[in-house]
């Protein structure tokens, strides 16, 4: 092996390990917002059933007096007394509002699981809109804060892609939006379809692009974030992505008034091809 040759492999070497470290940052801080959004509704379900526990111990009490009430004049006052009427009225409503948290818990978890397929390799048909709403319900926690979330969503057809890699290059684009918006914005997310292609595309009310860095954006460790926010690798690893879908990503910016990412890709791949890898 010639000593450029060594040198070229080494540097792909070190490219696919940044590219890596791009992901595992991805996924921390993914993690943080997901503990987030699972923290609150479990929070509420536990001190709901405390609650609920002590209606249950109220009504346990009625029921059991049943037997041994002198009167029923006795057992009303008591359900008065125990303010029954209230009791009845907010335990359906604790129920459904547990209900609901669990069932955010589950819609966190399912989307996560769509996620852990992080390392697929396999194309296959996908909802590109249930992937940005998966993508969309994990950055939730780091978006809502920042930003006005609207979707416009078009009808697709479904696409063979990579999805979790996919909702990898959506999760960048939000991040970035989110990142773009100083104090409160609106970030919209759309999609469309051309004949055999499909786009969507992220659009924030954020500070924009100062057109000097344009021909830079892709590039491995460009950033304009401070030392410990940015790694510079988000957008070159989506180009990647990207392109190995056989799509391209198109920007548009004007500064101080906002960016607009969109992400073209095929319906179909050529050929499946047997190891679509991006490098690990
Ligand atoms: N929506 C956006 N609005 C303004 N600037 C952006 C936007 N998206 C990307 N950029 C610019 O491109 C740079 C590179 O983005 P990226 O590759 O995701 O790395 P990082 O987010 O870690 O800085 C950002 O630091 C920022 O300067
Ligand atoms: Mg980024």
């Amino acid at each position: 092996m010639t000593r450029t040759s060594h040198l070229i492999q080494e540097l792909e070497q070190a490219n696919s390990q940044l590219l890596q470290s791009e992901k595992l940052a991805a996924i921390g801080q993914l993690a943080a917002g997901v503990a987030h959004e699972i923290n609150n509704p479990i929070g509420y379900v536990f001190s709901n059933l405390r609650t609920l526990t002590g209606y249950v111990d109220v009504l346990l009490q009625i029921i059991d007096r049943i037997d041994d009430a002198e009167s029923l004049g006795e057992l009303r006052g008591m359900k008065q007394r125990l303010e029954y009427g209230y009791i009845r009225e907010d335990v359906l409503a604790l129920i459904g509002e547990s209900e609901e948290g669990i069932e955010r818990v589950k819609g966190i978890i399912t989307a996560l699981k769509d996620f852990s397929h992080i390392d697929e390799t396999t194309f296959q048909p996908a909802d590109l809109h249930r992937g940005l709403d998966t993508t969309l319900n994990l950055v939730n926690n780091e978006l809502k804060y920042k930003a006005e979330v609207v979707r416009a969503y078009g009808e697709l057809p479904l696409i063979d892609c990579l999805p979790s890699q996919i909702n990898q290059v959506a999760l960048n684009l939000l991040t970035n939006a989110a990142h773009a918006i100083e104090a409160h914005g609106r970030i919209t997310v759309r999609t469309g379809h051309e004949g055999d292609r499909v786009w969507f595309e992220v659009e924030d009310s954020g500070r924009g692009i100062d057109p000097a860095h344009r021909p830079r954006l892709f590039e491995p460790f460009f950033t304009t974030k401070p030392v410990g926010e940015g790694t510079g690798l988000g957008l070159a690893l989506s180009y990647r992505i990207v392109e190995k879908h056989g799509g391209h990503i198109e920007v548009d910016s004007e500064p101080g008034r906002g960016s607009r990412f969109r992400v073209w890709l095929p319906v179909t791949q050529p050929d499946e091809p047997e190891e679509a890898r991006i490098p690990q």
